[in-house]
């Protein structure tokens, strides 16, 4: 039926469901029958899909015009749902992993695991790995008990764009794509879920987020490191992560950002805000102060609210790289493309 209404009209008509008990057990009944629904959680809105169903899975990758080597988080709802996804671990490891779930799930932590058969290469993007993540927004999780199997959730925008935090972001780049949205509530932390490799001989950090390395090191009583990648830029000639995702550029605006770091960063910013209006552009300032939970909660909405209002550059005040402040900095560093001026 889904597919007919595709095919003959070409372009489809994006439901927007109102999060009430019908509308989530129709939302779960389109996931089943091979459809996308984007959906609230925690940190940013996902675009989700069947797990399970390679075809379902392939077609987020045209939703979002994503290369399909990027591997997708397959999002569950209670811990019953994790032994059939993944391989069966013993000793130390399976320690670790009950430690860890226990810790900080539900909630923004990603872990990565050797996968069972049962979960399609098409999801994992042809990796022997799975990512799974336990949203700790109930909408998220009503939506997937609906559904009644794991849905896999990339963030729910176009390739390369900001992550989308609100109902309205999605609707501006997946409307007419997929077949509905929950108009859900705004996303508290505002950044993609941490991301944690357990697979290899310690934990590593593949991408940083709510959840900190301080965090992690209180529950893991081990090292924690953190992939190299996160220390360098694209243009460096060893740049490559392991995450697959983090290698594209990312979070981007059509304005040009550049952050500025250092102790005189406000009043540089002021001057050449002043002199690139001279030039005749639209700037608009981006200065946080050492809140980073703001920022976080705030930077990618921001992001296309500059985009809509023509601005033409953004100038974004650093933030403190240490605990939550390393992660926000990291989606900052990647609007900007990198370019950032000391002052
Ligand atoms: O907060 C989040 O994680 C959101 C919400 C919707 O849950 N999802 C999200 O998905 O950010 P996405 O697809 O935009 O980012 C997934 C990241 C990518 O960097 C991807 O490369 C990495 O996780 N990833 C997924 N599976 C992996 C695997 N098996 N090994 C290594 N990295 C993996
Ligand atoms: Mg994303």
């Amino acid at each position: 039926m889904r597919e007919k209404v595709k095919k003959s009209k070409g372009i489809m008509i994006t439901e927007r469901l109102e999060v009430t008990k019908e509308n989530i057990a129709h939302a779960g009944e389109i996931i089943r029958s091979g459809g996308l629904v984007a959906f609230p959680t925690e940190t940013v809105y996902g675009l989700g899909a069947d797990a399970l169903n390679a075809e379902a899975v392939s077609s987020v990758y045209r939703a979002k015009g994503r290369p399909s080597d990027n591997p997708m988080i397959v999002h569950i709802a209670d811990c019953r749902s994790l032994p059939p996804l993944v391989a069966a671990d013993t000793g130390a490891a399976a320690a670790l992993r009950a430690a860890l779930i226990e810790a900080f799930w539900p909630g923004p932590i990603t872990f990565v695991f050797p996968k069972s058969e049962k979960v399609p290469l098409a999801t994992t993007g042809g990796l022997e790995t799975v990512a799974i993540r336990m949203p700790s927004s109930e909408t998220a999780r009503a939506l997937i008990r609906a559904a009644g199997r794991p849905i896999a959730a990339p963030s729910a925008n176009i390739s390369g764009k900001p992550s989308p935090t609100t109902a309205a972001d999605v609707l501006e780049d997946m409307d007419g794509r997929i077949d509905a949205v929950l108009l859900g509530e705004n996303c508290k932390v505002g950044i993609e879920s941490t991301v944690l490799d357990l697979t290899g001989s310690k934990p590593t950090i593949l991408r940083p987020g709510y959840i900190t390395v301080e965090m992690l090191e209180a529950v893991c009583h081990t090292e924690v490191a953190y992939d190299p990648s996160l220390f360098s830029s694209p243009n460096d000639e060893h740049f490559r992560p392991k995450a697959p995702g983090m290698k594209y550029r990312h979070y981007a605006p059509k304005a040009g950002v550049r952050i500025v770091e250092g102790s005189n960063a406000a009043l540089y910013i002021e001057k050449l805000k002043l002199t690139e209006e001279k030039n005749g552009k639209k700037v608009a300032v981006l200065d946080y102060g050492d809140d980073s939970a703001g920022a976080a909660r705030k930077f990618f909405s921001q992001l296309r609210e500059c985009d809509r209002k023509g601005i033409d550059l953004i100038l974004v005040r650093a933030l403190d790289s240490d605990g939550f402040g390393f992660s926000v900095m990291n989606r900052m560093l990647k609007s900007a493309g990198y370019d950032v001026i000391h002052a």
